[in-house]
């Protein structure tokens, strides 16, 4: 099996995990759980949202997130942004990066971000080329590219046309979402396969849900084609405000512990990255479903309940 030797991990926790949990939470948790995937190794993070706290209250504090983090070298930190007012606010926050997101298909696009999809395309006009003038990274997502909460399926032809729209926009990477976690590896391999027809594989990067557990699945197809960015989440974190059934995000444990045994290098340091999750678990008050955190937690309440009894 042909695997690219190093993938980056796109670190998404902060933003689409944070963005789901019914509690608002401290800023100040939310800097610290930053700065703990910092120091497990993760090199791009989307640390949140600069949308309406009408629509995410949970991210209602993108200004004091973005500028309460620390920014070591060598960390790219992102933000989504819907509109100018977005990013205007990201700009006066210090973000050198922002992601523009839109869906492939119009029922969830509309009540992701009230818009048709060709008024979204139009509202990007406002936002990608003045981002670029002012020396920001664009990234876009192009969600429900799998499947749509909504409507069922999505037509690949329109995926393709989407993200042929996307790239020409100048945005430097496009990620493509199965929101609500329906992919299937043989689908994975269709749609990515009919993108990469047109585009290549450099500007790709793949983002799944793992509702029905196919996420690790559909990334090592991803990976076969050449695909070398994965966007995850810490412990599993997530899923969509706007897309019913969404469960977490592929979890970022689960991915980079895969990656380690197959030999594909993540730069990502699995202890420290557990110990970011486990502080994101206390902080949003319940257990994260990352399969890869579950058993690390049980190993070591074991290996405590064996030194407890003397070690026996
Ligand atoms: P709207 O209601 O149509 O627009 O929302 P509006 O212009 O009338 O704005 C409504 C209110 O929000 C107004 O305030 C605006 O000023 C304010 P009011 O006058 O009522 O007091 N507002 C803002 N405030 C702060 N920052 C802004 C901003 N813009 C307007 N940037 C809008 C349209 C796009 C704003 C709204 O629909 C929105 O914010 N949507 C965001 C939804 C979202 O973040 N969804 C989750 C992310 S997407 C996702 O999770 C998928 C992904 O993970 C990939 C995958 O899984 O596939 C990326
Ligand atoms: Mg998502």
């Amino acid at each position: 099996m042909k695997l690219p030797p190093e993938v980056t991990i796109y670190e998404v926790g902060p933003r689409d995990g944070l963005q789901n949990e019914a509690r608002t939470l401290p800023t100040a948790d939310k800097i610290r759980f930053i700065d703990a995937l910092v120091a497990a190794g993760i090199r791009a993070i989307e640390i949140t949202s600069f949308v309406s706290p009408k629509w995410i209250p949970q991210l209602a504090d993108a200004a004091e997130v973005a500028r309460g983090v620390a920014r070591p070298p060598g960390v790219r930190m992102s933000a989504l942004v819907p509109n100018r007012r977005g990013l205007d606010a990201a700009l006066a926050s210090g973000m050198k990066e922002i992601a523009v997101f839109m869906s492939a298909s119009e029922t969830h696009n509309k009540k992701n971000v009230n818009k048709t999809i060709a008024e979204t395309l139009a509202a990007f006009e406002e936002v990608v080329q003045p981002a670029r003038d002012a020396g920001l990274k664009v990234r876009a997502y192009l969600s429900t590219a799998f499947g749509c909460p909504y409507e069922g399926d999505v037509d690949p032809e329109v995926v393709v046309a989407l993200i042929d729209k996307l790239a020409a926009m100048g945005v430097f990477q496009i990620s493509i979402g199965d929101t609500i976690g329906v992919a299937n590896p043989l689908q994975v391999e269709d749609v990515l396969g009919r993108i990469i027809a047109k585009q290549g594989v450099d500007k790709l990067a793949v983002h799944f849900h793992d509702t029905q557990g196919t996420a690790l699945a559909n990334c090592v197809v991803a990976m076969q084609l050449g695909i070398s960015t994965i966007d995850s989440s810490a412990g599993g974190l997530g899923g969509c405000p706007y897309a019913p059934g969404a469960s977490g995000n592929l979890a970022t444990e689960d991915v980079v512990a895969m990656c380690h045994a197959m030999g594909v290098k993540t730069g990502i340091d699995l202890d420290k990255l557990v110990d970011a999750s486990r502080g994101a678990a206390t902080f949003v008050g319940h257990e994260l479903p990352s399969k890869y955190l579950k058993a690390h937690l049980g190993k070591q309440a074991r290996q405590r309940r064996h030194t407890e009894r003397g070690g026996a």
